[in-house]
């Protein structure tokens, strides 16, 4: 193509995936299939790589994220950055109303928000494009992180309608709920430590220097307040939904009340609804409608004085902390735990609270004997929230976060970019061989169900386990009999378990049955950190055996489709390890799967020349390679579904008419999982 025609067709594109963008992310109404819009965005790619001088500011491949920030500068608010005062009570309200009345009198209305719980940002555009994005900092100057907030979707890169030329708009980017725990349950998965909770996981995403990582966090943004009445509106509601028409996303959870009872009648409706949110609200924030009030009423140095927000209550008591444990989890990561003397909160006595890691007990100055707060919130554990200095004893120490591991007396390491400290020993601390071990055998990965985390606990404790290559040396005879002693709880005698005759039979048979596993759950688990199931199904369909894997160099794998630098090093580094290779090689010799199936007679009969119809967009494969898959082990594939059709693998966005003809000739449907699943209980 050439440069003209590029520029019209780059116009073309980026107007219609913002469109599409629009649809999806602030309206929730989409009018394309995610496949057509990514068929839209690879074409704009290209032409953007034909042509690089040709990129827009606001092109939708920006939001991939791009180049890594070295350093975010530091860029002055043009309109401080106030943030509002709290109020926990009714009565408090009710001093802000005649706070609010003596001013401009009773001609008031106020509009009442959700107050978003993530970190606020300010938005800059200029001629409708987003050029700064710059978060609050300590009011006065916040940092740049303009690449970062670029890969937020609901965050519009260009303005629709009338918009002034210099434009500032201000909100907050958080977490979506759902987002959070699925994105937590993978860190755990590949060893990585959960992040507290939503709040922390949005502003740690902010600070992160490569903006494709970004991109993959389930960011979004509402947009709450115009500074400097830029929009020459009357009121604040005009101004948020004049900014609703240039396409920003402003939520429908507003309310203008004319009085303190109306303000009452939000705060209690969402302080039972927040529950059905899918994300974190911490309160109610309470504007004075009108510009001109506003105005009249002013700011101190810190809070506008006509605004304010009403803080949802938490459940807080105070009590003595006592001493402070450090636990190490299956990955190494170490994390302080708060004995507490004894309190009710919440219904419950609280003994134990989390204190996450060294960073917290710092920023909290929390010391042994000190009068703590316990907070409970969204999370399971309560948690440490703040200290009564004014109870202090004279001759406390600040704690000094422990510097060998308890468990195994190994020197602790710290990364820069990361909170918590880890033992390193990977393979001979106690609680990580018992993980590793426990994750060899679980559900997802060797499905060992007959072994569990006692068992495991017995045969690491008496010396038959101590890696997972030693599961396959055992013999019946060094287990029957083999004993544990529970110790009696409340003054009552201890007791004992052995194994019988009928458990090591499971025992054994279990973990025989567990050497037909394919290659990619053997991979998994190993319990290489990073590699969680998805990389593992990337590697072994790629690498196809265990050699290749172990022999490929940093380079190749990071070349990899989707293998970063992270996940290229970490296998690097486990496969340096001898003592890793003779667990590789007792595995082999056991007769796991150290490769990929490939075609054998036995395993291409599987699918019985039976004809499958694949349609939509998957997960974990291409369509090619699910494709690929049904020709391997002898299916076929067909484009048209017929009476014929043996299934119908269906991904998201497959066209209603296939569903609907495949419900009409009683064609079974069936997801990527379940064809999975097809296959692997066809070889098992
Ligand atoms: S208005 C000058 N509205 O709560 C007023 N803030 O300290 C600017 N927040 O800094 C803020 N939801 O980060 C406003 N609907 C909302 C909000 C909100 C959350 C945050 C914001 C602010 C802090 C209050």
């Amino acid at each position: 193509m050439n440069k003209e025609d590029a520029i019209l067709k780059i116009d073309i594109l980026v107007d219609e995936l913002q469109q599409h963008n629009y649809n999806y992310y602030i309206l929730s109404t989409p009018t394309i299939s995610n496949y057509d819009f990514d068929r839209l965005l690879k074409e704009l790619e290209q032409l953007e790589a034909e042509y690089p001088d040709l990129v827009r500011p606001d092109s939708p491949t920006l939001r991939v994220g791009g180049e890594p920030t070295k350093y975010f500068a530091n860029v002055v608010h043009k309109y401080p950055m106030l943030s509002l005062s709290n109020t926990y009570s009714e009565d408090e309200i009710l001093e802000f109303d005649t706070r609010v009345r003596k001013v401009i009198g009773d001609n008031v209305e106020y509009v009442c928000e959700l107050k978003y719980d993530g970190l606020s940002i300010g938005l800059i555009y200029k001629n409708g494009i987003l050029v700064q994005a710059i978060t609050r900092g300590d009011g006065i100057q916040g940092d740049d992180v303009t690449n970062n907030v670029r890969t937020i979707k609901s965050i519009p890169l260009k303005l629709k309608g009338n918009y002034p030329r210099d434009f500032e708009i201000r909100g907050e980017i958080f977490m979506t709920i759902d987002g959070f725990n699925s994105m937590n349950a993978e860190r755990e998965e590949v060893g990585e430590q959960a992040f507290a909770n939503p709040r922390n996981a949005a502003s740690g995403s902010m600070k992160m220097q490569d903006p494709k990582e970004v991109a993959q966090r389930p960011l979004d943004c509402y947009l709450y307040y115009i500074p400097g009445n830029q929009l020459d509106v009357t009121n604040h509601y005009n101004s948020l939904q004049l900014a609703s028409k240039m396409g920003l996303k402003i939520s429908k959870n507003i309310a203008v009340c004319k009085n303190t009872e109306d303000i009452f009648e939000f705060i209690n409706d969402w302080a039972v609804g927040r529950k059905n949110l899918n994300y974190e609200i911490d309160g109610i924030v309470i504007k004075v409608n009108s510009i001109s009030q506003q105005k009249q009423l002013g700011s101190t140095a810190k809070n506008p004085r006509w605004a304010i927000s009403y803080k949802f209550k938490t459940e807080r008591v105070e009590t003595i902390l006592k001493s402070i444990d450090y636990q190490v989890g299956r990955t190494g990561a170490v994390t302080p735990v708060a004995n507490l003397v004894p309190v009710q909160l919440a219904g419950t006595v609280v003994k134990r609270a989390s204190l996450h890691n060294a960073d917290i007990i710092k920023t909290l100055d929390v010391r042994i004997d000190d009068h703590v707060m316990v907070e409970k919130g969204g999370e399971i554990i309560p948690k440490i929230v703040g200290v009564n200095f004014e109870k202090r004893l004279s001759d406390s120490r600040p704690v000094k976060f422990i510097d060998a591991c308890p468990e195994c007396g190994t020197s602790l390491t710290k990364k820069m970019e990361e909170a918590a400290h880890y033992c390193p020993n990977e393979d001979h601390c106690p609680p990580q061989i018992k993980g590793k071990l426990e994750h060899f055998i679980s559900r997802k990965a060797m499905n060992i169900d007959s072994l569990g985390e006692g068992k495991i606990e017995m045969l690491y404790d008496n010396n038959l386990v101590h890696n997972v290559g030693d599961f396959y040396s055992l013999k019946p005879e060094m287990l029957i009999g083999l004993e544990k002693v529970i110790p009696g709880k409340d003054g009552k005698k201890d007791s004992k378990i052995s194994f019988q005759a009928k458990t090591v039979v499971n025992i054994i048979s279990g973990i025989e049955k567990s050497k037909q596993v394919p290659f990619a759950r053997v991979l998994f688990a190993l319990g290489i950190r990073f590699v969680g199931e998805t990389v593992a199904k990337k590697l072994t369909g790629h690498y196809r055996n265990i050699t290749a894997l172990k022999n490929a160099s940093f380079e190749e794998l990071n070349e990899v489709d989707e293998i970063g630098v992270r996940i290229a090093e970490s296998i690097i580094n486990w496969f340096s390890k001898p003592e890793h290779n003779d667990i590789i090689e007792k595995l082999s010799n056991a007769g796991l799967n150290m490769e990929m199936v490939e075609s054998s007679d036995e395993a291409s009969n599987i699918l019985d020349g039976k004809s499958f119809v694949v349609s939509g967009v998957f997960e974990n494969y291409s369509r090619d390679e699910i494709k690929a898959l049904i020709e391997q082990y002898g299916g076929k594939n067909t484009s048209t579904i017929s009476s014929k059709t043996g299934y119908l693998v269906a991904g998201s966005n497959m066209g209603p008419a296939k569903k609907q003809k495949a419900d009409k000739l009683g064609v079974p449907m069936i997801s990527e999982d379940d064809f999975m699943k097809l296959i692997d209980s066809k070889k098992i």
